[in-house]
């Protein structure tokens, strides 16, 4: 079984900026504001590695500036025909503060409670 691991986001977003690339727990993340919803997706394209964070927003979904493939925001299910995804992060606003949660796996769950 898995648990989460909420970490505050080391950076804070500026209030300008649609889409940052920021490290959590040894992860890279994509923090994108979409429709004025702060929301966190993995950062690498399936489809051929491109950083997600040098793409852009349409509508609920962030565009791959490689070859466009888009994946949805809330689900990180990509578009129709594309057979792909891409992991979605919880997100979490505390005391000013913005936390994304981090999936344990179970095996360390298992040896640290
Ligand atoms: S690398 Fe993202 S669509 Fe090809």
């Amino acid at each position: 079984m898995e648990k989460l691991e909420w970490h505050v986001i080391p950076i804070l977003p500026t209030a300008d900026a649609e889409i940052k690339k920021i490290k959590v727990a040894g992860k890279t993340i994509c923090l994108v504001r979409s429709q004025g919803k702060w929301q966190a997706v993995g950062n690498r394209c399936p489809h051929a590695g491109a950083d997600l964070s040098q793409g852009w927003c349409e509508g609920n979904n962030i565009v791959c500036p490689f070859h466009r493939h888009k994946f949805d925001l809330q689900t990180g299910k990509g578009d129709v025909g594309q057979g792909n995804f891409i992991p979605t992060y919880p997100l979490k606003e505390e005391d000013g503060q913005l936390y994304v949660a981090i999936r344990k796996p179970w095996w360390k769950t298992l040896f640290s409670g």
